[in-house]
C-alpha cells in the first residue's frame, strides 16, 4: 500500500522498514497518527528532505560538478600528474565562486580524490604520473551557494587491459542497476542488493567500510546507503529525498587497508577497484540525477 499524500496511511508498511504495518510499529511508538512524513524521517533517522529551492541549488553545484568532471576527463592521458588534476579541479571551482568539499574536510589535503589502480577511494593527488593501462578514478564534490554535489568517475587511461575494462564495466553498470531502483516505495537495500547481485554474479566483490549517504545541505547526511543488501530491507524511499550511490567494486576479495597517511583506501590483495558515483533525488515517479551522465 502506497501512502496518502505526505502522510503515512496506518496500514501502510512503516517507514522504519520493520516490514510491519506503521499503526503496529512507529505509530504507537511516540510518531502521532497524522505526523507528516517529512518530521517523521526528520525525527526517526535524521533524514533532511529537499524542497524545491533547495533541489535548484543542488542541481546548480551538481552542473559546476560535472563540468569540472568533464575538463578532466579531456585531460586524461599516460604522463598526466595527478597533482595537476588537483590544481585544474581546485582553479575550476573557485573560479566557479564555488568551494571544493574535500579540502580541509577532517584533514584531507587537496581539493579532489584521485585513486589509481588498487586504490578503493579517497586517494590523495601527488606526483604520481599515470602510465597507459591505469584506470583512474576522480571524484569531485563541490558547494555552490552552500549545496554540496558529489559525483565520480572512473576513466581508462590510454589502452586498458581485459581486466580494467572488466572492472570498469562492472562499477558503470552496477550504478544503472542501482539508480533504476530509486523511486518512492522501493527501499534502500532494494539498491544495495542490485549492486551486490550484479558485481559478485560477475565475480567482482562490494567493499562494505563506504557507502552512499545523503547530501546537499552537507558533505555526509543520514541515511547511509550501503551498496550491499537485501529487497525490501531498510528505509522506504520518498521524494525529496537526496542521496549518493558510489558503489566501490573490487576485482579480488572486498578486504581494505588504509595507507599511513591515513586516507588511503587500497584492496589488500592488490586487485584493481572501480567506482562511479552520482547524486540522486526521489521524485514522485522515479528519480532524477542531479549529476547526470550517461552510464
Ligand atoms: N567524495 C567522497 C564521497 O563520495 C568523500 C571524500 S572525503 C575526502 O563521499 F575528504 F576524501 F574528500
Ligand atoms: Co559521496
Ligand atoms: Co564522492
Amino acid at each position: 500500500m502506497k501512502n496518502k499524500g505526505n502522510k503515512i496511511s496506518r496500514n501502510a508498511p512503516c517507514p522504519c522498514g520493520s516490514g510491519l504495518k506503521y499503526k503496529r510499529c512507529c505509530a504507537g511508538k511516540g510518531a502521532p497518527d497524522a505526523m507528516d512524513v517529512a518530521s517523521f524521517y526528520a525525527r526517526k533517522y535524521n533524514i533532511r528532505l529537499k524542497n524545491k529551492a533547495d533541489v535548484e541549488g543542488i542541481r546548480k553545484a551538481g552542473r559546476l560538478v560535472m563540468e569540472t568532471l568533464d575538463l578532466v576527463e579531456a585531460m586524461i592521458e599516460p604522463g598526466l600528474i595527478t597533482e595537476r588534476i588537483n590544481s585544474l579541479v581546485h582553479k575550476f571551482t573557485v573560479k566557479n565562486n564555488a568551494t571544493p568539499a574535500p579540502l580541509h574536510y577532517r584533514g584531507f589535503p587537496k581539493s579532489v580524490c584521485v585513486s589509481v589502480n588498487d586504490v578503493i577511494c579517497h586517494g590523495i593527488p601527488g606526483p604520481y604520473a599515470l602510465k597507459d593501462g591505469d584506470i583512474v578514478n576522480v571524484d569531485v564534490t563541490t558547494i555552490l551557494d552552500g549545496y554540496y554535489a558529489d559525483a565520480n568517475k572512473s576513466f581508462w587511461v590510454g589502452t586498458p587491459s581485459a581486466e580494467a575494462r572488466k572492472i570498469v564495466d562492472v562499477a558503470r553498470e552496477s550504478l544503472k542497476r542501482a539508480i533504476a531502483m530509486v523511486q518512492p516505495g522501493n527501499t534502500i537495500g532494494d539498491i544495495g542488493w542490485a549492486i551486490q547481485t550484479w558485481a559478485e554474479d560477475n565475480d567482482c566483490s562490494v567493499v562494505r567500510e563506504f557507502v552512499g549517504h545523503g547530501v546537499g545541505f552537507d558533505f555526509h547526511e543520514s541515511p547511509q546507503i550501503p551498496h550491499f543488501g537485501r529487497r525490501g530491507q531498510g528505509i522506504e524511499m520518498i521524494p525529496g529525498m537526496v542521496f549518493t550511490i558510489e558503489p566501490m567494486i573490487n576485482l579480488g576479495g572486498n578486504s581494505l587497508r588504509i595507507l599511513r597517511d591515513d586516507w588511503t583506501a587500497v584492496t589488500r590483495d592488490g586487485s584493481l577497484s572501480a567506482q562511479f558515483e552520482q547524486t540522486l533525488l526521489v521524485t514522485e515517479n522515479g528519480c532524477e540525477s542531479l549529476t547526470p551522465f550517461d552510464l
